[in-house]
């Protein structure tokens, strides 16, 4: 079975059963965390870059974790108990034992030099993940949509520092993706948005809304 656990904002972990991965690590600061760090059960940590609301936890998840942090070489260096990592760039694909990683653009600012910010396409127990991070609405999300038949789409819909809900149906729209989770939205007065009106908004996906501390069984 494969899991998506929401930890709420961009953070969350697909468990395969075997293989946990984790996204984003965001919790200590997070208003609408469930979890503490040292909670977290990971083997992969995904980074789709440096502000802190992305990568914040990672240390404190390495701590209790021997896992390997994945993202753009300027980022996963960011020291700290990051002793294994993966560095690796736009367009590269990784082969791994849960299935594959490719990196794909995002539109945001790097927070450190060089940190190109990105996405992440993920094939984990039979299905295809896109994780966007954070970005604007871009028209080559279709290129990603023609690449890989996207089982899931994960996307920010909060606006302000990322696309918002109008922009996230027309990129779920691009993506052909069959359905979408959206994330990043709520933590913050700033990001307020009704996910409800992002559902409405979406055409031919379905639109699973999970709460911070809820999971959704993506194999149903
Ligand atoms: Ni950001
Ligand atoms: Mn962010």
């Amino acid at each position: 079975m494969l899991t998506f656990n929401y930890y709420g904002h961009a953070c969350f972990q697909l468990d395969d059963g075997k293989y946990k991965l984790v996204f984003d690590p965001f919790l200590t600061g997070n208003p609408a965390a469930t979890i503490k760090p040292e909670e977290i059960k990971a083997d992969y940590i995904l980074i789709s870059h440096a502000h802190s609301d992305h990568i914040g936890d990672a240390d404190a998840i390495l701590d209790n974790n021997d896992a390997v942090t994945i993202g753009i070489p300027e980022v996963t260096d960011f020291g700290g108990e990051v002793v294994k990592t993966i560095g690796m760039n736009l367009g590269g694909t990784l082969n791994l034992p849960f299935g594959f990683v490719r990196m794909v653009p995002a539109f945001h600012s790097a927070g450190i030099a060089g940190g190109t910010p990105c996405g992440y396409v993920v094939g984990i127990g039979g299905k295809v993940i896109y994780f966007a991070g954070d970005t604007c609405l871009f028209g080559d999300m279709k290129l990603i949509g023609e690449r890989d038949q996207i089982d899931y789409a994960i996307l920010p819909i909060g606006g302000h520092y990322t696309m918002g809900p109008e922009d996230a149906a027309k990129a779920v729209e691009f993506l052909n993706a069959k359905n979408v989770i959206p994330v990043h939205y709520n933590t913050w007065d700033v990001i307020k948005q009704d996910p409800e009106k992002f559902k409405a908004l979406v055409k031919n996906a379905t639109v699973h809304i999970v709460k911070p501390g809820e999971s959704l069984n993506l194999d149903a």
